[in-house]
């Protein structure tokens, strides 16, 4: 493998590439590194020199501004990261300000997905918490569930400080956008089913179903648990399902994140501007400052029918890595999704490393 790297590499011109990195499954697993990730990522920083390779973090999941993430993710590799290098299931919702803006609308899933959303600029913001509790008895199993949801942080920050309740309980929704997994599916589904089955208003009779936006659409995905865990693709099968039955349309909904060929655009755009900076810094030192197209974007990731099945649809620079530290646990390569290469976190260490001496 590292000879097959070494000969890779070798046709590879300085700066003419970029990597994408999964997290889940490839950097971390739950909280925690993975094998040398943190290594890796330093050594593209620190032992680059002038090569500055740019490369982000592209993932599915989410639930916290990129500028949280971003602190996080440099807290657990040691190394500074920017915001701008992290792009996250929800990242692609901004592109739906302008229909959205001033209209009521729905953040689902964990986390503080009221106030990822309300950082996008969207101005009237109601977290899937605080909409269930303006309806009293609308979920006829909460006296049995023991557990509390953090609304306050959620509220502090978002723009329903200043929007009044009842506007809210009476108003139409417009949208509902599933940011992150959601933590009370049973909960999610009954009011969700209310809010698009009636219009955007539970309780009416009848009504359009309002746009339902999901971040990603994993089915699953690796955590901490030995066995994969159910993704936002699981959540949205069963919101599908149950939708279908109780209603005569069928759900419409679209969901971004990998392998929606979107992300990938994203992506490549956000990583020729790391490039361009880059370049700007080093053109003051070096007085060169020639732009190359990317000859290579580089997908490393776990999930073969997420990160793989969407470097390939990507075409042209995308090349796919997929390593065994996550998802897929086959021996050779995945048969539906075959990778450009599948390797193991050692193998991705050794490219790492002579990324930087080639
Ligand atoms: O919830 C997270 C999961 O959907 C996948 O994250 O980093 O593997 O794209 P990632
Ligand atoms: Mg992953």
């Amino acid at each position: 493998a590292s000879r097959y790297f070494s000969s890779l590499l070798e046709s590879e011109q300085r700066s003419s590439f970029g990597i994408a990195f999964d997290i889940d499954g490839v950097i971390l697993r739950g909280r925690d590194p993975i094998g040398g990730s943190p290594q890796a990522v330093r050594r593209l920083l620190k032992d680059s020199g002038n090569l500055n390779v740019p490369f982000l973090f592209l993932t599915n999941g989410g639930g916290v501004p990129e500028s949280k993430r971003a602190n996080e993710l440099s807290e657990q590799l040691g190394v500074k990261i920017l915001p701008s290098q992290v792009l996250q299931g929800h990242s692609p919702f901004k592109s739906l300000l302008k229909r959205y803006e001033n209209q009521l609308i729905i953040a689902a899933g964990k986390g503080e997905p009221a106030v990822v959303m309300s950082e996008y600029g969207f101005k009237k913001v109601v977290s899937i918490d605080e909409y269930a509790s303006l309806f009293e008895n609308i979920d006829p199993l909460s006296e049995y569930k023991k557990w509390t949801t953090n609304q306050v942080l959620d509220r502090s920050v978002h723009p329903m400080n200043t929007v009044p309740r009842c506007d809210v309980s009476s108003e139409a929704v417009k949208a509902v956008f599933v940011v992150s997994d959601p933590v009370d599916w049973g909960r999610d589904i009954q009011v969700l089913c209310d809010v698009l089955r009636c219009g955007g208003l539970p309780g009416q009779e009848n009504g359009h179903q309002p746009p339902l936006y999901f971040a990603s659409d994993d089915l699953e995905y690796q955590a901490v648990f030995p066995s994969n865990r159910l993704g936002m693709g699981a959540f949205r099968i069963a919101l599908e399902s149950v939708f279908n039955r109780v209603h005569h349309n069928p759900l419409e909904h679209v969901s971004f994140g990998k392998p929606n060929p979107v992300v990938f655009k994203n992506a490549e755009a956000m990583l020729r501007q790391l490039q361009v900076s880059y370049r700007s810094n080093n053109s003051k030192e070096s007085g060169d400052s020639g732009l190359q197209s990317f000859k290579t974007l580089y997908m490393i990731g776990d999930n073969p029918s997420v990160d793989i099945k969407g470097a390939r649809q990507a075409g042209h620079p995308w090349f796919s890595i997929l390593t065994r530290t996550g998802v897929f646990r086959g021996k050779h390569n995945h048969a539906e999704f075959p990778a450009d290469m599948a390797s193991r976190m050692m193998e991705l260490l050794a490219w790492c490393k002579l990324i930087l001496i080639n």
